[in-house]
């Protein structure tokens, strides 16, 4: 057939070249989308055609007529065993299982599963962002691993991604910090009083509210700081570099894959502060308004119906989360060369983004061409539907959270495994419940809240980390008993039955999965794959005997398509960051 050997398929990507050509030739406008989907019952084939009715009314053409023009000019042969038109003009297409065969055994053999090159583009992707002398809490928890498993499906698909942590490492609460961080060094406590920052921040803002000395000190620690002072910087960078050392114990415990070096925290825009106010102001966009420097946006009103202002410089000179926002997106575009930025913040910030970018576009910082895109999510709610808090309604701790986590973990292995040692256990409890804990956020749209549940997160049953982690394991255990490994398997892989086709054709839509995934930023797209993948295993394992096949050559086509079934899941929970076992 007319596809190139050796480069595996995308089947959407060639369906909608295909189908497109047949919509040109049947007489639609050239730039008409076939709108190629995913069919969601069976009866309605494996993809559908949903773009002929759009194009029909472009022509004025009864759109089922121009369905039939387009199926007559559809050549398909060797992909698709029937084509149906259906409903007001939808094609329905039924793809051929030989030619799944061959298509996953190309996938097989490549080793890159399915994917197809990409034209890599330079993409900046802002998360997990915490703030300095502050305890990493759930908020930062979502931005950090959803963010991550977004750059690693980036770069798996061959973009340059660039990771950019903003620390929130700047601002006045840095001089009642470094007077603060100075006493307990000069009482030898300063070791100890940072083991737990938020009584350190607490104690700190006490000083500052309780002891006028201190906040004298204190104060004018901010303007050595913001002069370049070096006691200051080095009292600052302190804090900074024993924050940093404590998120990346909860990086590494994560499988995220930020470090060190991906640090552009808001410091690094300060600099370029006071050149941008007075550019705003230059280009009439920014004036000054009761002593403040203020931008007024037509397109946000306030209660009265007003033009909102934004203020961009304080009366007493100081700047604002606004204006290094502002500074930053500048300077992803301009330093950086991004050609697309993908921002992971919480809902509550869109309003500020938001604004913080129509002055960026209104200054021409960024061209409209390098989109801007904030992947907002919602909040992680306990079971009783309120924001997740500790019982003496406290911000949780994540470490404490990655604790109790691998503790429920350790609990189920031990009671699974009663003979397995403890270090053995150890390791599984880490993988298993790290991975439910990350599997349960990614798992959910993100754009909703959701409700964190240790029992629904552990489960091995329904959508779950370790119903995906045990699947994986089931598949190596069946190579073990077939005492057989993956690449001596031999002879041609056939479908033959309604389930094995199932399954092939939903293990080829790795890419387009993988793709959607890199347009929308939605890692629970990959969650429902994967777990769908799992599912059509399962039920292909239970009907379809693998082990005690008729004969042997149907028993290797089988295991082929088990080893593609492994070796998917595999790279699916790798780029969500989640680890897997041999056994469990
Ligand atoms: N540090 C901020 C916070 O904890 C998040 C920063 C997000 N990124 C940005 N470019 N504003 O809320």
């Amino acid at each position: 057939h007319s596809i190139d050997k050796g480069i595996p398929v995308n089947i959407q990507a060639l369906l909608c070249d295909k189908v497109s050509q047949a919509m040109v030739a049947a007489g639609a406008p050239a730039d008409s989308e076939p709108l190629i989907r995913q069919s969601a019952k069976p009866q309605f084939g494996d993809y559908q055609v949903n773009g002929i009715m759009g194009a029909a009314k472009r022509l004025g053409m009864p759109p089922r007529q121009l369905a039939e023009k387009v199926v007559e000019h559809l050549s398909l042969s060797g992909i698709a065993h029937k084509i149906d038109i259906a409903g007001p003009g939808f094609i329905n297409i039924f793809l051929d299982p030989q030619w799944l065969a061959t298509e996953v055994e190309q996938a097989l053999s490549s080793e890159h599963l399915n994917l197809a090159p990409v034209t890599p583009q330079t993409i900046v992707v802002d998360y997990s962002a915490p703030n300095v002398a502050k305890e990493m809490h759930v908020g930062h928890l979502r931005s950090t691993i959803i963010g991550d498993a977004t750059v690693r499906t980036l770069e798996k698909l061959g973009h340059n991604v660039i990771r950019a942590n903003h620390l929130g490492d700047w601002g006045t609460q840095f001089g009642m910090l470094i007077a603060y961080l100075e006493q307990q060094q000069a009482d030898h406590s300063a070791e100890i009083a940072l083991q737990d920052f938020e009584a350190f921040y607490r104690a700190a803002k006490i000083a500052y509210d309780e002891d006028e000395d201190f906040a004298v000190r204190a104060r004018s620690y901010v303007v050595k700081l913001q002069s370049g002072d070096e006691y200051c910087l080095k009292m600052w960078r302190k804090l900074v570099d024993i924050t940093m050392e404590q998120n990346q114990r909860n990086y590494d415990r994560l499988n995220v894959s930020l470090s060190a070096e991906n640090v552009m925290g808001e410091s690094l825009y300060n600099s370029m502060l006071p050149s941008i106010v007075a550019d705003l102001k230059q280009k009439g966009l920014a004036v000054e308004s009761e002593g403040a420097t203020v931008v007024f946006l037509d397109e946000f009103t306030n209660k009265e119906g007003e033009p909102m202002g934004v203020i961009i410089q304080k009366k007493d000179g100081g700047y604002l989360y606004t204006t290094t926002d502002i500074a930053c997106a500048k300077y992803r575009y301009e330093t950086l060369k991004a050609e697309r930025v993908i921002y992971y913040i919480d809902s509550r910030q869109h309003q500020h983004l938001m604004q913080a970018w129509t002055i960026v576009r209104k200054a021409g910082y960024v061209p409209e061409s390098v989109p801007l895109e904030h992947h907002m999510f919602g909040m992680m709610l306990g079971k009783d539907g309120r924001p997740f808090k500790t019982r003496a309604g406290g911000t949780i701790r994540l470490v404490d959270l990655l604790d109790e986590a691998h503790e429920r973990a350790l609990t189920l292995v031990k009671e699974k495994n009663p003979e397995m040692d403890a270090q053995t256990l150890n390791r599984l409890a880490e993988v298993i419940g790290i991975g439910a804990v990350k599997y349960a956020d990614l798992s959910k749209n993100r754009t909703t809240d959701y409700v964190f549940d240790w029992d629904n997160m552990l489960s091995f049953e329904g959508n779950t980390a370790p119903y995906l982690q045990y699947a994986y394991t089931r598949v190596l255990s069946i190579f073990r008993k077939a005492g057989i490994d993956e690449q001596s398997l031999q002879g041609p892989l056939v479908l033959t039955e309604s389930r094995e086709a199932a399954l092939a054709t939903r293990l080829l839509q790795f890419e387009e999965t993988l793709q959607q995934v890199a347009r929308e930023g939605t890692p629970h797209v990959l969650c429902a794959y994967l777990y769908d993948v799992a599912v059509l295993f399962s039920s292909f394992y239970e009907h379809c005997p693998v082990l005690t096949a008729q004969d042997e050559s149907s028993r290797q086509s089988r295991l082929k398509l088990a080893a593609l079934t492994a070796r998917t899941i595999k790279s699916g929970l790798d780029l969500l960051g989640i680890g897997t076992v041999e056994r469990m």
